[in-house]
């Protein structure tokens, strides 16, 4: 038993909570206690289970708390927690690595370790910089990602991302990257409708190749920009440009890796082989926060000749074997079970259920739908005030209050009246904008799953 009341208070009083509007929030809410997850499931202090629908920020693919990962992890832990991997190795990260190259795309050989998604882009951006500069282009120094991109947290990751509102802060010390227009539109398999994307995006490289060092994609899906997809169509016609022009294309798999479109990776899809992949979340399933960026021979070779043409970066936590040990079990599990064959089957059903809601309620605007993600567009509704008062902190409210702000900064969106009405269904689906969508963990069991597409069809039915 915690003691809730005292969790709630030090939350109150020192935990600065990410993407929350804290002096709202503080007024206004208490927060989720979580208290233990398994499987598809959180259960809170209240003893109430809600199901994850977007399997904590896209990490838990495997579900939470998977045996096979903890026991991994507690074996790890009597051994070795951690050591630097600064002329140092041990068998978690070096058989890790080898594995990471047996089922990358072709040739991503080469395996750079970091903590998180954004770290994997600061690693990939620096590493593109130095590859240039070392082979003769020191010009190439500005990148080009996609309207609506969303890369990470460091400054490196901010600067590729194209969601305004998280850009706008930081507006002034962000460096040189041209936002182009996206080609992501309707579903994935509607006719594509990336012709003019492409066009702007090759008429840029073409034009100014001798400055660009890379091209940064979301494969397939953009996440944060609301699940926006598009066709691999597009990423095969930009492969073939970066390659035409010697600019590198990084690929960001942090969400898309490990299975979630119905392939390992995305440009798996694309049958696309980037020069750089950026993977994490997936990663250990969940259990800890760990990254790689992935290059092959040919990259790695332009920083050949000693100490000053090395990559000279690295984090504290490079290649920790507690992280590397459970990254080596999800991969064992990814072998071992159908994971990613098992996509298909959660796919139809989520693609039945954007069928019945786009069928019956005219507040879907949109669905979309690709591997383990739907996500369903509502037309904006005007916004509902808030409650004002303030609830008590000494325990969690039986009927939860709304949550007021959402990740790009609306007030009471439509997303977030759905979210309130999941909440008291038994199902946490913090949506993006005005866009619900689910993105659960793969192997989440069908009952589970028809569960939670059932919540999300009578929670949009409820606000409608
Ligand atoms: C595509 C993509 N890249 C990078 C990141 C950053 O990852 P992290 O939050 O682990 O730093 C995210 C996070 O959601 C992401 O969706």
């Amino acid at each position: 038993m915690i003691d809730l009341p005292r969790v709630l208070a030090a939350d109150r009083a020192h935990v600065w909570h990410p993407y929350t509007p804290m002096d709202e929030w503080r007024a206004r809410h208490d927060p989720l206690v979580v208290v233990r997850a398994e499987g598809p499931w959180l259960e809170l202090a209240s003893g109430e289970r809600l199901l994850d629908g977007n399997a904590s920020w896209w990490v838990s693919t495997l579900g939470h708390n998977h045996p096979r990962l903890v026991e991994a992890l507690r074996r790890q832990s009597e051994r070795l927690c951690h050591v630097a991997l600064a002329g140092i190795t041990h068998e978690p990260a070096a058989l890790l690595a080898e594995e990471l190259a047996a089922v990358a795309p072709r040739g991503l050989d080469q395996v750079f370790y970091s903590d998180d998604g954004s770290t994997a882009i600061e690693a990939a951006v620096k590493m593109a910089l130095q590859f240039h500069a070392q082979r003769g282009a020191p010009k190439k120094t500005r990148f080009v990602a996609l309207d609506g991109a969303f890369h990470g947290e460091t400054i490196g990751a901010t600067s590729l991302g194209g969601v305004e509102v998280f850009r706008r802060p930081f507006a002034s010390v962000v460096f040189d990257c041209v936002h182009v227009p996206s080609p992501a539109g309707e579903d994935v398999s509607c006719a594509p409708l990336w012709g003019e994307a492409f066009d702007a995006i090759a008429e840029l490289v073409e034009r100014e190749h001798e400055t660009i060092a890379a091209v940064v994609l979301e494969p397939i899906v953009q996440g944060a920009a609301g699940m926006r997809m598009y066709p691999p169509a597009y990423l095969r016609a930009v492969r073939d440009l970066c390659t035409r022009h010697d600019v590198l294309l990084i690929i960001d798999e942090v969400f898309t890796g490990y299975g979630r479109l119905g392939a390992m990776w995305g440009c798996d899809l694309a049958e696309v082989v980037p020069d750089l992949m950026c993977i994490a979340k997936g990663f250990t399933g969940g259990l800890l926060p760990m990254a790689a960026t992935l290059t092959s021979q040919r990259v790695l070779s332009a920083f050949d000749g000693g100490r000053a043409r090395a990559f000279l970066y690295g984090h504290s936590y490079c290649g920790n074997p507690l992280g590397a040990a459970v990254a080596r079990e999800v991969l064992a599990i990814y072998r071992e079970e159908p994971i990613v064959a098992g996509v298909a089957e959660r796919h139809a059903r989520i693609v039945a259920c954007g069928e019945r809601l786009r069928a019956r309620i005219a507040l879907v605007r949109e669905v979309r739908a690709v591997g383990a993600i739907g996500a369903f567009e509502l037309s904006a509704v005007p916004a509902v005030t808030a409650p004002s008062a303030v609830p008590t902190i000494s325990a969690p409210s039986a009927v939860p209050t709304l949550e007021t702000t959402d990740d790009l900064g609306y007030t009471a969106s439509i997303g977030w009246r759905v979210y309130d009405e999941a909440r008291r269904r038994g199902a946490y689906l913090r949506p993006l904008g005005d866009v619900v969508y689910v993105t659960p963990p793969l192997n989440i069991p069908l009952p589970d799953l028809d569960r939670l597409l059932s919540i999300v069809e009578e929670s949009i039915a409820a606000v409608a």
